[in-house]
């Protein structure tokens, strides 16, 4: 009770030109100084674009498949979030990192020039998730209806606006999904799409699992792939963030799994609405070449 009442949807104060919530803010130099073990997994993504699926799979193929054991406790128990830090007593992401033995699976939405240089000084893994522009924005607008922590996001026509302009919680998509992709060859990222997890989910598991080095028998994968699903994991009491007490996650506004699908955007955008944001995204995007597909 003593939590609910100080929750508020936080301001967002900008961090080397990035808005972020300023409890993230204020904390900004025990953040950045964080220094990682040589062992820890980081999964980097702009919000909404499927971090908790990622996190999901991570952890079952870091298990062998072992369904209860991937139930000990909600995925940012199992995979603290690095940069969140809310009003006390909840326990920031460095105070559950602090008490973990290494290797760790540790949770980011920095853009990469934020991430603490820790993290490539001790060559650790990341994979990087990324996801449509347009499909992650819908989702970021129903998360921030929920989400009470989060800056209001006003009607659908604006928040498109403040999409393109950056001015979301953790900045630019834009920046976010160029800045990793940028650096994936120098650092070794595996840099993944949504997308592709949703054709193809037994490809991408087996992906990420060749670039843990990890090896699990194929009657394992197809277990991972289906305890994966989207259906599950709506279901999975650890994996759907009911955990989140509901005055911070309202999910009787929009449950945190929604819909998990690729194209919900054109059920939002409008035609005109559409148009102005890909002449925006031309611009935005002509200095890269990643292959999104708002489609499949
Ligand atoms: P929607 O709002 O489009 O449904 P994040 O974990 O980064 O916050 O991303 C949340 C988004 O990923 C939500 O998108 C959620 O439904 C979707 N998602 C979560 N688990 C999923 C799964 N197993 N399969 C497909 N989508 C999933």
């Amino acid at each position: 009770h003593k939590a609910s009442s100080s929750i508020t949807r936080f301001p967002l104060i900008p961090v080397r030109g990035v808005p972020l919530m300023n409890y993230i803010a204020n904390n900004w130099d025990s953040i950045w100084d964080f220094c990682p073990d040589p062992s820890d997994l980081l999964i980097a993504t702009y919000p909404k674009a499927g971090t908790t699926w990622t996190q999901e799979i991570v952890d079952l193929l870091l298990h062998n498949g072992d369904a209860e054991a991937c139930k000990r406790a909600p995925t940012p128990v199992r995979s603290p979030f690095l940069e969140i830090f809310s009003p006390p007593p909840i326990p920031s992401g460095l105070d559950l990192l602090e008490k973990m033995d290494p290797p760790r699976v540790i949770k980011t939405h920095l853009p990469f020039q934020l991430v603490p240089p820790g993290f490539w000084e001790n060559k650790c893994k990341a994979i990087y998730v990324a996801r449509n522009a347009k499909d992650n924005l819908v989702s970021y607008y129903y998360f921030d209806l929920m989400n009470q922590t989060q800056p209001e996001p006003g009607p659908f026509g604006g928040y498109i606006h403040k999409f393109m302009q950056g001015q979301l919680s953790w900045g630019s998509w834009y920046d976010h999904v160029k800045g990793y992709w940028l650096e994936r060859e120098k650092r070794n990222i595996l840099y993944l799409f949504y997308e592709d997890m949703k054709e193809n989910p037994r490809r991408e598991v087996e992906r990420i699992m060749k670039y843990l080095d990890l090896s699990v028998s194929d009657e394992v994968i197809s277990q991972i792939v289906e305890l994966t699903s989207f259906k599950n994991m709506k279901e999975n009491p650890m994996a759907n963030y009911s955990c989140v007490p509901s005055p911070v996650f309202d999910q009787s506004i929009s449950p945190f799994m929604r819909k998990g699908e690729v194209g919900d955007w054109k059920n939002h955008f409008t035609a005109e609405q559409s148009k102005l944001f890909d002449e925006d995204y031309e611009k935005q995007m002509k200095d890269v070449d990643i292959p999104f597909r708002t489609l499949i």
